[in-house]
C-alpha cells in the first residue's frame, strides 16, 4: 500500500497548525527535512518546529536529515517526537561517521531508520545496509531543495533496488523524494515505491485532498 508523506518544508509556515491538521486527516506521514547549510546550500527548520509539529500530529514524523555528523543530532530528533529518521550515506562517508553507528544509534532509541542517497550515488552502495535499515530514501531530485524537477533515471534505480530487496528476502520499504507528483507516481509504485514524498504537489495544489487521494493511485 503505497503512503503518502507531504512534504512540510512546501507547508503554509504562517498557519502551520492548518496544514498539520491537513496531513492528520487526509495523509500518512509527516516528512520534515532537517538542513544544515553545510551537506546541502539550504537551511530548513530544527528542533522547536518540530517540537510543535509533534505536539499536534496524529501521524508519525519522518525526519530526513541533510545534515553532516547526523549521530551528534539523531537522540534529540528523537525526543522531540521523530518516529522515521533518515540520513545521507554520502553525508557520513564524507565526515568519516561510521552509518552503520548511525543505524544503531536510531534503532537504541526505538526510531526506524532510513538511508538516503542522492541521485548521483550509485544505489549498489545501499546494499551492503539493506538488510539494517527500515527503509531507504532515494532521492529523486538533489536534496537541498523543494520544487524541483523529478530525475526519470530514478524509475531505474528503484528496480534495481527493489530487485536486490527481494533477492535478499527483506522487507526494506523505498521511499522517493522530490518532484513526486501524479503523472510519476503511479510508474513509481510499480517499480517498487511504498512511501512517497510530495511537498510541492500537494501543498500548492488547489485541491489537496483529491492530489493525496490521485498519488495513492
Ligand atoms: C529536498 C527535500 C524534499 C522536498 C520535496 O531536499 O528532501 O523533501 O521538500 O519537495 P517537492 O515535492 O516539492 O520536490
Ligand atoms: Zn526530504
Amino acid at each position: 500500500m503505497r503512503k503518502i508523506a507531504p512534504s512540510i518544508l512546501a507547508a503554509d509556515f504562517l498557519n502551520l497548525g492548518k496544514d498539520v491538521e491537513f496531513v492528520n486527516e487526509y495523509a500518512d506521514i509527516f516528512h520534515l527535512d532537517v538542513m544544515d547549510g553545510t551537506f546541502v546550500p539550504n537551511l530548513s527548520f530544527g528542533f522547536p518546529v518540530i517540537e510543535a509539529i509533534a505536539s499536534k500530529a496524529t501521524k508519525p514524523l519522518d525526519v530526513h536529515l541533510m545534515i553532516i555528523h547526523p549521530e551528534k543530532y539523531v537522540e534529540r530528533f528523537a525526543k522531540v517526537g521523530a518516529d522515521m529518521i533518515s540520513f545521507h550515506l554520502e553525508a557520513a562517508m564524507d565526515d568519516g561517521t561510521n552509518p552503520q553507528q548511525v543505524i544503531d544509534l536510531i534503532h537504541s532509541l526505538g526510531v526506524k531508520a532510513g538511508m538516503a542517497i542522492d541521485p548521483d550515488v550509485p544505489v549498489e552502495e545501499l546494499f551492503p545496509y539493506l538488510d539494517k535499515v527500515d527503509f531507504v530514501l532515494l532521492m529523486s531530485v538533489f536534496a537541498g531543495f523543494g520544487g524541483q524537477k523529478f530525475i526519470p533515471e530514478t524509475y531505474e534505480r528503484v528496480k534495481t533496488v527493489k530487485a536486490e530487496i527481494d533477492r535478499l528476502g527483506l522487507k526494506t520499504l523505498i521511499e522517493v523524494d522530490g518532484g513526486v507528483d501524479c503523472e510519476n507516481c503511479d510508474a513509481l509504485a510499480e517499480a517498487g515505491v511504498s512511501l512517497f514524498v510530495a511537498g510541492s504537489t500537494v501543498f500548492k495544489a488547489e485541491d489537496r485532498v483529491a492530489i493525496v487521494k490521485r498519488l495513492r493511485g
